[in-house]
């Protein structure tokens, strides 16, 4: 049970434990007579969380709002990384405020406000004091813990705060019956860090490496497959950390997890997402070459192209060790895509060092890459350290970075032009009749003619038309 803090008192009172929620039944047997709103911010796994937030609620009778307005509970699902992340979530619920007391005063019923997520966890009580409008705080090991919060936020007045941290109980409480949308879908295997890169919040909001039981992710994906679904990724802040426990005792690293989940009837594609290049063993760089479920796409932070930079972001590899392990990765599956983090700015970084970075693109190539300006985050080491980087050198350093990495995404697309390659069809043009819309291997957003009987399944589609974020093409 976890602590309960009055936060208008500021009071710990340590409750007696509340009865556990009665068993779910399953969704299709309980009408949903209120409804949640959840807005999700930030990762992968925030998105996996706002869905099992959703599955939570639903056996008490919550079915999804499609606004704040319509909403009994609002959830923000929240992420510390960058300060604008975190400091969105203040001013959104400036905005939930008056669309509460729009609805209260027309006589609505009243609506429950919850954050949750890594702001949450960070910033716990201090949310309720800047926002008094919040009703509930629940941090990403928590939200199992849904139900029997806004039971006791029925009972008493005040705020209900919850910010424990046990990922493995949560994994246990979840029922393995997920609603599902399309035919890919997100599976949590592992959670938190125990790599404190000194820019990072994610050691801290969301705890140690915990990796789920081998299992209970079969289950999971297993349920999935039942309903449909054919691609999953698999996700985890530093998801090649994987270290899970098999049936027989033995310890599972995610090379052997995703040759045996390829085993899973009906799952055709995997994925996993977001990995460490110090956690890229052997056996999952053989996993790419020789499982041919495992999609030739991977997403590999490098974050900074200089020696002396990554050493002062604790990443524990020097740029020739990332080039190399590429190398290897490219010998074991050699029409592999990379993805790649990069953060520009970080304190020390001179010219030089971003020419580094600059240098480090140019000689990997990436299929796509998300690249940040670096944001200082309390508490994280790297707040304290001297020779901070100016805000307008920053944004200088970036634009030069994204339109190297655009440009190479642009070309990387259009290699693909005159090839015929997989698309998993996820649904129907709203726009264009006829059209269909799917995804392929490397993640691009696919267009091409079609009829209505071909989603769900993977065809191919001869490429003849490539922009930077989407390609075009025919059946073939
Ligand atoms: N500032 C900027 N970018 C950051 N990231 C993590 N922390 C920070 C920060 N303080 C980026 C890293 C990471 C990605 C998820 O977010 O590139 O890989
Ligand atoms: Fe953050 Fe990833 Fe570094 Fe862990 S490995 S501290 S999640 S950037």
């Amino acid at each position: 049970m976890g602590t309960i803090l009055d936060v208008n008192t500021r009071r710990k009172t340590q409750e007696p434990a509340a009865a556990p929620a009665p068993k779910a039944p399953s969704r299709s047997q309980t009408p949903a007579t209120k409804r949640v709103f959840i807005k999700t911010y930030g990762c992968q796994m925030n998105v996996y969380d706002s869905q099992r937030m959703a599955d939570v609620l639903a056996p008490i009778g919550y079915g999804l709002a499609d606004s704040a307005e319509d909403a009994d509970i609002v959830i923000l699902n929240t992420c510390h990384i960058r300060e604008k992340a975190a400091e969105k979530v203040y001013s959104e619920l400036g905005r939930i405020r008056q669309t509460k007391e729009k609805r209260e005063a027309k006589g609505g019923a009243p609506m429950t406000v919850a954050v949750a997520g890594c702001v949450a966890q960070a910033e716990g009580a201090e949310i309720t004091r800047r926002a008094p409008v919040v009703d509930m705080v629940l941090g990403p090991q928590t939200y199992h813990k849904l139900p029997e919060m806004i039971a006791q936020l029925a009972r008493q007045d005040g705020q209900v705060l919850e910010t424990d941290f046990d990922t493995l109980e949560k994994f246990d409480e979840l029922s393995i019956d997920r609603d599902v949308d399309g035919f890919a879908a997100f599976v949590t295997i592992q959670e938190g860090c125990d790599k404190f890169c000194t820019f990072c919040v994610v050691p801290y909001t969301r705890g140690a490496e915990v990796s789920r039981p081998v299992g209970q992710i079969v289950a999971e994906i297993r349920a999935l497959a039942a309903k449909g679904v054919k691609e999953i990724t698999l996700l985890g802040q530093n998801v090649n950390a994987y270290h899970g426990a098999a049936d027989d005792g033995s310890t599972w690293g995610l090379g052997q997890l995703i040759r045996h989940l390829a085993l899973i009837g009906g799952i055709e594609r995997l994925r996993f997402t977001t990995s460490h290049p110090r956690d890229m063993d052997e056996d999952l760089i053989t996993a790419h070459g020789d499982e041919t479920k495992l999609m030739p796409y991977l997403h590999l932070p490098l974050q900074a192209g200089s020696d002396k930079i990554l050493k002062a972001m604790n990443r524990g590899h020097t740029y020739a060790e990332y080039r190399d392990l590429i190398a290897r990765i490219r010998a074991a599956r050699p029409d592999i895509a990379l993805s790649s983090d990069f953060i520009v700015g970080f304190p020390g970084e001179t010219d030089e060092d971003f020419e580094d970075t600059m240098r480090a693109v140019e000689e990997i190539g990436y299929g796509s890459a998300f690249s940040f300006k670096y944001s200082v985050r309390p508490g994280t080491p790297g707040a304290n350290l001297p020779d901070q980087v100016p805000e307008d050198v920053k944004s200088a350093r970036l634009a030069r970075l994204q339109d190297l990495l655009a440009r190479q995404q642009t070309e990387f697309n259009q290699s693909l032009i005159g090839k015929t390659i997989p698309v998993l069809v996820e649904n129907v043009s709203a726009k264009t009749p006829g059209q269909l819309f799917g995804r392929a291997e490397y993640l691009q957003g696919t267009h091409f003619m079609g009829g209505p009987e071909l989603v769900g399944t993977i065809v191919n589609v001869k490429i003849t038309d490539a922009g930077r974020n989407s390609l075009s093409g025919d059946l073939a």
